[in-house]
């Protein structure tokens, strides 16, 4: 093995970074900054003097990360966190989430802004933010920025709201700060405290692309431990392809790179918890799967004259339920329950808005707008189905009407916090 190997196995083994996909020329470049920071012109005396220095490897550690990071990155995410909010929060009273890892603090403060521009309340949720590099933490705490960490951002009234510029600079203020914790930490050697925090939400973007297969499914399982079952994963672009099907559900919502944590692996006593759990997945299955209800299904789908008992079910639940199954990745059924529905309850806004979304996630664009417009149409003011709307508009070219919507969309929001802040004074 050469020099730059046992270096590069040093990597892999302390922070999981394999050299084959960051490039050796980038191992290199760092390895001679810090030979010459010690003064060390070979290459074998600088391995055997990282090997045992844990302050030279946290060093070299430092030279090799790639702290690239901006606010409000790929922007969709983060108006798709801004949809899931007031569902996620009405389940959870205080949210929690995950950044890892957030460099120097763009992501997590993001992920701060977007929540209390969706209306939260600062003590209605807690975003812990991590990664290995002590550098990169400090300069988040601090949070003092330039206009180039601002590079992907659209909506500049943001910056004018949560920032104070002076000169060059522009200081995040204390409002977003305090929401977000900073703490160091290895994504590979996760502690047992992090383990067992139950995130509902995890943002873990731009890091796997650096590792090996085997590494990114030992810190998929690790993630998966990390989070509640039917928490919101959101992924890079790059490593959406990547995530295990057998942990993570797609939910198939273009450019979001999001995911649904599934419930595996659980112990019997869970399991036997979750058995007597009114909404687990295989009873709603069961419910509409079993006679007379499927029956009913198909006598829609396939109009036939047959006489068809009517269901029994609840039609109160029915969206709840499809809903549900949708978060687990069974569209077809889910899709199916809303069609029933809507079939017998045109004017059920809700129910046209799981439509669209479903179909949005298949990529059945042209249905999924159809089914947007149909919301709209019943509730002009449905604040989800207005940014999904925008987004599909976007993707589709159609800047100027994806613009429109979102103004909509912002006025609407605009004009319910009004209205909550009226009815609580
Ligand atoms: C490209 S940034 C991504 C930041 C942010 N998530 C984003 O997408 O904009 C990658 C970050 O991963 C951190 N990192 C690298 N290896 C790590 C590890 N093993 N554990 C935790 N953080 C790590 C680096 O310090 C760097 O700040």
């Amino acid at each position: 093995m050469n020099t730059l190997q046992k270096i590069g196995q040093l990597l892999h083994q302390k922070i999981g970074l394999s050299v084959k996909t960051v490039g050796e020329s980038s191992i290199k470049s760092a390895v001679r900054t810090r030979m010459a920071k010690n003064n060390i012109t070979h290459r074998q005396d600088y391995v055997n003097f990282v090997e045992t220095s844990t302050e030279e490897l946290t060093s070299l550690i430092e030279e090799c990360v790639v702290p690239e990071t901006w606010f409000f990155r790929d922007c969709e995410p983060f108006e798709y966190l801004k949809t899931k909010v007031l569902t996620l929060s009405k389940k959870y009273p205080i949210l929690k989430l995950l950044s890892m890892p957030c460099s120097t603090g763009e992501e997590p403060y993001s992920i701060a802004m977007t929540l209390l521009e969706a209306g939260l309340k600062p003590e209605s949720f807690k975003i812990t933010a991590l990664d290995i590099s002590e550098i990169a933490l400090a300069s988040a705490r601090q949070a003092v920025y330039s206009e180039y960490s601002f590079r992907g951002i659209q909506n500049t009234s943001i910056i004018d709201k949560y920032f104070t510029n002076v000169n060059s600079e522009y200081i995040l203020n204390d409002q977003v700060k305090q929401q977000v914790k900073f703490q160091r930490s290895n994504i590979v050697d996760v502690t047992n405290r992090h383990l067992s925090q139950h995130y509902h939400v995890v943002f873990c973007r731009n890091l796997l692309i650096y590792f090996d297969n085997k590494q990114k499914e030992l810190t998929y399982q690790n993630i998966h431990k990390m989070m509640v079952p039917g928490g919101l994963l959101i992924m890079g672009h790059a490593e959406s392809t990547s995530t295990p099907a057998s942990l993570f559900a797609n939910c198939a919502v273009e450019k979001t790179f999001s995911f649904t944590c599934r419930d595996k692996n659980i112990s019997g006593q869970e399991q036997q918890a979750k058995n007597t759990k009114k909404y687990a997945v295989d009873e709603i299955t069961e419910k509409y799967t079993t006679k007379p209800f499927s029956r009913y299904l198909k006598y829609n789908q396939t109009n036939n004259k047959e006489t068809i008992p009517k269901p029994t079910i609840d039609p109160s639940s029915a969206i709840e339920d499809a809903q549900t199954l949708a978060d687990q990745g069974k569209f077809d059924l889910a899709i199916k329950i809303c069609e029933k529905y809507t079939s017998n309850d045109q004017v059920n806004d809700e129910a046209w808005y799981l439509l669209g979304l479903i179909n949005d996630g298949q990529g059945r664009t042209d249905y999924a707008e159809k089914y947007f417009r149909k919301t709209l149409y019943l509730n002009p003011q449905h604040y989800e189905a207005l940014v999904h709307l925008s987004l599909l508009l976007k993707t589709n070219g159609n800047e100027s009407a994806a613009k429109q919507m979102m103004q909509r969309a912002n006025r609407v929001k605009k004009s319910s916090s009004q209205t909550n802040s009226a009815s609580q004074s």
